[in-house]
């Protein structure tokens, strides 16, 4: 995708809706800082925070060198800081309040007209959903969602575009009433990460994978997302949310997109969507009894994080004692189209698992039962591709090869490739290549908006499921271990295993 290097950024600013929360501290102002120092911003821009909290423009620079201090990847630069730090503002003002958007209106043309900036702004909704409605009507009203002409007007929604199919169409809506869709950019920050990004680049940039990339070759496909924290200090989000809504529907549906689609006849953003579309059009829908077969939740109780003893997800802060949202999803799931005909596409995620870790593994179909494979008591083990997106970036190609010795004895070896060590240097973070794409205007890493319904949709088939199954209890699994004996079954009733992280 993502040509890079072609892409000149216009003098632009970024306005960020709800610039007191922990996203634009810990992601946006670090990222930005990040951009700047790569050299990678336009040579004029501004950054303008609004929000409710009492701040002005020196406070917000302080809440910035305080996130660049603790969060961004590279340290404060003293001798650079001054010079960023000129390009932040702060305007107060909470998102009900027409005087206040008139008076960000105001501050903005200030600000543009000192710098030079031709009136292109960006938009950060980083609210939430609930109060989408409330900002884009705001922007409107205030005449900030009408770029001059020449300029733009570009908008970012941030996860969660909606709790079910329903209320992501009414958020869509609303800002199909203000945005044209090619100003939309809904963020889904897996998309900007470099080892997503490359899932792409392997597939169709080797001759040796995608001859294979099929149901013929392919037994089945994992999908893990793991995660060994817990909920922190966001139960009181993630008690509406759970795993299903929180990971499933976009992260995850969004590696399996990039895992199965067709190769796209070019890298333009519609192209791009298009084909990641044919995916979830051929997501079989989970409902019913298949939901009970095809699907595991569960809750993690009381265990261990490293040497630390953990509390279980019902006594975590701001969690309902008795809430039965799920910490861990696993799901069985197919794409009926020709390549993926009965192909599993197993997908897991978790909270309070024993370590962060997430990868798409290919597991090939095994050799034929003759030869070094022919006794059925010693299976030599089909190969298997993984790529592993975080935190160990790199891929690994097991091959079955033969012990050194006089007997035939095969064994599994790794191949292994690892980012870290083959390209010096660290990579960005998502959240900067994706801002800088919002500049420049390129939508392929963004959401599109039939994507996130389709994705709602067959999310919203398990979570009625879940409803009419009416289940007051679920499984419980200790915090530290790899989830629930339920999601092991599922798996192995198919004569599979999860793999080991
Ligand atoms: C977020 C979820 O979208 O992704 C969090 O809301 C989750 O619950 C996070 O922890 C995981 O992101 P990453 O980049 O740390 O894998």
């Amino acid at each position: 995708m993502h040509r890079g290097g072609d892409r000149e950024p216009a003098p632009s600013t970024i306005v960020i809706l709800g610039a007191a929360g922990d996203l634009t501290r810990r992601k946006l102002l670090p990222a930005i800082y990040n951009l700047g120092l790569d050299g990678l911003l336009p040579d004029a821009y501004a950054v303008m925070g609004f929000a409710r909290r009492e701040l002005d423009d020196a406070g917000f620079r302080d809440v910035a060198r305080d996130g660049v201090a603790r969060y961004s990847r590279r340290p404060v630069d003293e001798a650079k800081w001054p010079e960023f730090e000129k390009n932040l503002f702060y305007t107060r003002g909470s998102f009900d309040d027409a005087t206040a958007f008139a008076e960000l209106k105001r501050r903005l043309e200030e600000v543009e007209s000192e710098r030079g900036i031709p009136g292109n702004r960006v938009f950060y909704l980083s609210v939430p959903p609930s109060a989408i409605e409330t900002c884009v009507q705001q922007l409107h009203a205030a005449g900030l969602a009408d770029a001059p002409d020449g300029s733009f007007a570009r908008v970012i929604v941030e996860k969660p575009v909606g709790h079910d199919l329903e209320s992501a169409e009414e958020i869509n809506d609303v800002v199909a009433t203000v945005f044209d869709e090619e100003d939309v950019f809904r963020i889904d920050h897996y998309l900007g990460k470099e080892t997503v990004q490359s899932i792409l680049v392997l597939r169709f940039s080797n001759s040796i994978f995608e001859p294979l990339w099929n149901q013929k070759y392919i037994d089945h496909v994992q999908i893990t997302v793991s995660e060994e924290e817990g909920v922190g200090t966001r139960g009181g989000y993630y008690e509406e949310a759970g795993a299903l809504r929180d990971m499933v529907q976009n992260h995850i549906l969004q590696l399996l997109c990039l895992t199965a689609m067709d190769p796209p006849w070019s890298l333009d953003a519609e192209v791009v969507r298009d084909h990641k579309m044919g995916v979830l059009n051929c997501l079989r829908p989970l409902r019913g009894r298949e939901v009970e077969r095809h699907v595991v939740r569960a809750q993690y109780g009381p265990g261990r994080s490293g040497d630390e003893e953990v509390r279980g997800y019902r006594r975590e802060d701001r969690v309902r004692p008795e809430s039965t949202t799920e910490t861990y999803v696993a799901i069985q799931a197919y794409v009926d189209n020709w390549r993926w005909a009965g192909v599993p596409f197993y997908l897991r995620t978790g909270k309070r698992l024993p370590k962060r870790a997430s990868e798409i593994a290919i597991q090939f179909k095994g050799v034929p039962p003759v030869l070094f494979n022919a006794d059925p008591d010693r299976d030599v083990a089909g190969n298997v591709l993984a790529l592993r997106i975080q935190p160990d970036e790199g891929l690994t190609l097991q091959i079955a090869t033969k012990q050194p010795g006089p007997a035939a004895v095969i064994s599994p070896v790794d191949m292994d490739f690892n980012y870290g060590t083959a390209f010096a240097g660290q990579s960005p973070e998502a959240y900067e290549r994706l801002l800088l794409d919002v500049v420049v205007g390129d939508a392929s890493l963004f959401m599109r908006r039939d994507a996130v319904e389709a994705s709602w949709e067959w999310v919203t088939g398990i979570l009625e499921g879940w409803d009419a199954s009416g289940a007051r209890w679920l499984p419980e699994y200790a915090a530290g271990s790899w989830g629930p004996v339920e999601g092991d079954r599922m798996i192995e009733a198919e004569g599979r295993k999860w793999r080991a992280l």
